[in-house]
């Protein structure tokens, strides 16, 4: 089996398993550096998160990411090497849990230094579609100390992982409220859902 093969694997046993999986060098460092060289991350290609479904008001007391949707269609080679992984996933995750994911939504993510997103849970009250929350980290040389970790709650425990470069997880959005702490140094991901619908173009 192929190493794309063996991560799809381990994502679905850690789904079926523990509701979460987290696979290092899901891309590898030569991928993560075609997307970085883009030059996306900065607050002048990105704009302010807001919060909720439709609600665009922005509360920097709750998060402080800009983010930016992908357009599928009309993406650079870098993030579409990256989007048709994330679609044979969603393929073999139908397969293997008999999940009917019919499509998915992707943004840019960038957390200014110091900036974190409370605890919340990805799913909406208003919209509950998002099936699976799957985010991939860019960072390069993250180390412990400054930070930035996303913060899963689980029933009798929380865990922290670091946003490292080609780090990929991957969780349900119906059940695991997390968190991201804030961090000493600009925090890059590319975060996106798995839908039990087709994705319209609501954010584009
Ligand atoms: C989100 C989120 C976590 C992370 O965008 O909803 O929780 O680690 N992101 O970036
Ligand atoms: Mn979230």
């Amino acid at each position: 089996m192929n190493q794309i093969q063996n991560s799809f694997e381990t994502i679905a046993d850690g789904l079926a398993d523990k509701g979460y999986a987290v696979i290092d060098n899901f891309l590898s460092m030569t991928e993560v550096q075609a997307i970085l060289d883009l030059g996306l991350f900065n607050e002048n290609d990105l704009k302010k998160a807001g919060i909720g479904k439709g609600n665009k008001h922005i509360n920097e007391a709750i998060r402080g990411d800009f983010i930016q949707w992908i357009n599928k269609e009309q993406t650079p080679d870098s993030i579409k090497n990256y989007t048709d992984k994330l679609d044979a996933l969603r393929l073999f995750l139908n397969q293997s849990l008999y999940l009917s994911l019919k499509d998915y939504e992707v943004h840019l993510a960038m957390y200014p230094a110091g900036s974190f997103y409370k605890r919340h849970l990805d799913q909406f009250k208003s919209d509950d579609h998002r099936k699976l929350s799957v985010i991939l980290y860019l960072n390069k040389d993250w180390s412990l100390d400054q930070g930035g970790q996303l913060r899963m709650f689980l029933n009798d425990e929380s865990l922290d992982f670091l946003p490292i470069a080609g780090r990929l997880v991957c969780f349900r959005s119906d059940m695991i409220e997390h968190e991201v702490l804030p961090a000493t140094r600009t925090r890059m991901s590319i975060t996106g859902w798995m839908l039990d619908q087709l994705a319209d173009l609501r954010h584009i």
